[in-house]
């Protein structure tokens, strides 16, 4: 979703942007644009790629130590030129980017009109700029002032980057539910949505706080409240390299993220799963395990990909921990008027760590007294400082839109999670608990042998690409990850499929089978085995295409499949790990079949800060 960046400082600031506009362009965006002070502001602003952007500034007036850029992701307004940012306030005078919504758009926007104020794009950042001016214009304040009285005005989440052309020593910046990172260099500053502008240039950063307003010069930086309070920058170290959001070698970043696997999921259990020891060393469990343990009840809130880890985590919780465990969209929680109780858990599971329905959801249950657990993968997000305790996930930064390699982390940290409490809780027995710990320790090597050979995958997605209909089926633990077949498909080749529990099918999708529909069946050695062969026999009954995904060495199920994908055997618990491994293949291979952008598919964004 739409993307920040800033400069200030010593540099030409419009290649650092355009470079970190490119690094941020995994985020998913529909337009472009760059403002820049140089004798006066030059604003130059495009639908379509940055490259597009790149192309239609060759020859312009570039020159500037400052500046502010932006991909935008439309929200108000269709994708076009117009609505594209940074905008331009009715004076001429500021220029602003957003990333957010401000929900009370519309009556400031009527208020400004009735002044006089033009309007010259749909968007609601336009709003928010002008009314700035107006209150800079009304007050005879600073602009620093006027932003502040105009933020405790509207209603909604932003990240905003403000410059003025008479002032082309500072970028003014502020945030409330959209992340901002400063990136502090020597005698220069950046500022982006997240951490992969600034890396090449700076491993020291600080990352704002909701309500904080950032005076960002070349050798200062100034943080400060909405009470105008100074507060103390914390400055972080970043712990990524350069290498972790480069290709590497491989055609996508979806490819490459699926095949670090091995070494993403190896990294999850360093260090915290040591079956030697018979201990799992979780630092945000242990010194809250009675809460966790004693939970009467355990709420996991997510989104897309990440609620389906959730849904993997509530077999894996109940049946370890013995605790009733609930998955909710966090969208859906939000806005229900949910039951949340003191002392009630809630795990909240998020790669980027910045998910707006996800982040509000959470904040509502921790009014509430809800105990806050998190699962993320992105250091430093969101979601993880408003946590009060939780795991990384440790899976490097993820570009491709379509989550893999931060799905099995989180199952990977569920997993320790459920075991540990479980034994904690003495709800299993000290040798299940090795025997899954031991279980979970090899599943590293296993998915490696996975990947080894993937050519087989790949002629059954060229078999298959031109189907307009899959459907995904599986039972208990490989239910939610038919769930996960279904939406990478979707995601990335564009084509309906549905995921199911392979016994519910014949409550309604059996109906669209026929000898056109590829069924997916999850169909791994486990204790529903026998019931999905039953399922599958089913389908070929009808004369569907069976394409499964089954345990190296079966041959029942491989000899009722029209197509088999292997997988090694393990323990159904951890199972999920590897049957996801052939489905993110299948979707990739069919995607770029097609000819897609499977690394950034149409409509779609990274980090969802929207509600
Ligand atoms: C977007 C991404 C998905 C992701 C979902 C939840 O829709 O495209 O890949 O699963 O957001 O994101 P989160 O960062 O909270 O896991």
């Amino acid at each position: 979703m739409c993307g920040i960046v800033g400069y200030i400082g010593h540099r030409e600031a419009y290649p650092v942007i355009l470079k970190g506009l490119k690094r941020l362009e995994y985020r998913g965006y529909d337009s472009a644009g760059v403002a820049l002070i140089n004798n006066g502001l030059n604003v130059y602003k495009k639908k379509g790629k940055v490259a597009e952007l790149e192309e239609a500034s060759v020859g312009k007036d570039l020159h500037s130590n400052i500046g502010i850029g932006h991909t935008r992701w439309a929200t108000h307004g269709e994708p076009s030129d117009r609505n594209a940012h940074p905008h331009v306030s009715n004076n001429g005078e500021l220029a602003m980017i957003h990333n957010g919504i401000i929900e009370n758009y519309a009556p400031i926007k009527q208020e400004l009109i009735n002044k006089g104020y033009i309007f010259k794009s749909d968007t609601d950042t336009e709003v928010l700029l002008n009314f700035i001016e107006d209150i800079q214009k009304n007050n005879q304040c600073s602009l620093e002032e006027a932003l502040r009285i105009a933020l405790k005005r509207i209603v909604g989440a932003y990240c905003i980057l403000l410059i003025d052309k008479n002032d082309p020593e500072t970028i003014i910046a502020a945030r409330k539910g959209s992340p901002l990172v400063i990136g502090i260099g020597k005698g220069e500053h950046f500022l982006a949505s997240d951490a992969s502008p600034i890396i090449e240039y700076t491993k020291e950063v600080v990352y704002v706080n909701d309500y904080e307003i950032a005076i960002v010069k070349a050798d200062e930086l100034i943080l400060k409240n909405l009470g105008n309070e100074k507060q103390t920058p914390f400055i972080t170290k970043l712990d990524m390299e350069l290498a972790a959001i480069e290709k590497g070698g491989y055609d996508h970043f979806m490819l490459k993220e699926i095949n670090e696997q091995p070494e993403t999921i190896h990294d999850c259990l360093r260090g915290r799963l040591l079956p030697d020891a018979g201990l799992i060393a979780m630092g945000g469990i242990e010194s809250h395990i009675e809460a966790l343990k004693n939970a009467p009840r355990i709420l996991i809130v997510a989104c897309g990909t990440s609620w389906h880890a959730g849904l993997i985590a509530e077999y894996m919780i109940e049946e370890l921990c013995r605790i009733p465990v609930e998955v909710e969209y966090a969208s859906e929680f939000r806005y229900r008027n949910p039951v949340v109780h003191k002392g009630d858990v809630i795990i909240a599971i998020s790669q980027s760590g910045e998910t707006a329905d996800t982040l509000v959801a959470l904040e509502s249950a921790k009014e509430k007294g809800a105990f806050i657990f998190g699962v993320v993968n992105a250091v430093g997000s969101s979601i993880a400082r408003l946590s009060h305790a939780g795991a990384y996930t440790h899976a490097g930064p993820e570009i491709g839109v379509a989550s893999t390699k931060a799905f099995t982390g989180q199952l990977a940290v569920l997993a320790m999670m459920a075991l540990k409490i479980g034994y904690a809780k003495g709800t299993i027995t000290y040798e299940r608990y090795i025997q899954l710990m031991q279980d979970l320790a090899a599943i590293p090597d296993k998915v490696k042998e996975i990947l080894q050979d993937t050519s087989n995958i790949q002629r059954i997605a060229e078999k298959y690409k031109d189907a307009h209909d899959f459907l995904f089926l599986g039972r208990g633990y490989n239910f939610p990850v038919a769930l996960e077949g279904a939406l990478k498909l979707k995601e990335i080749s564009y084509i309906h499929a549905e995921g199911y529990p392979a016994a519910e099918m014949k409550h309604g999708p059996i109906a669209l089978v026929d000898e056109n529909l590829p069924v997916v069946f999850v169909a791994t050695k486990d204790s529903y085995y026998e019931k999905i062969v039953s399922n599958v026999q089913e389908i070929k009954a009808r004369k569907g295409k069976v394409i499964a995904v089954a345990t190296h060495g079966d041959t029942i199920i491989p000899g009722m499949a029209d197509d088999v994908m292997f997988v090694p055997d393990a323990d159904e618990i951890t199972a999920p790990l590897l049957s996801v491994i052939p489905l993110q293949l299948l979707s990739y291979y069919v995607g770029v079949a097609k000819g897609y952008d499977v690394d950034k598919p149409r409509n779609l964004a990274k980090s969802v800060t929207v509600e």
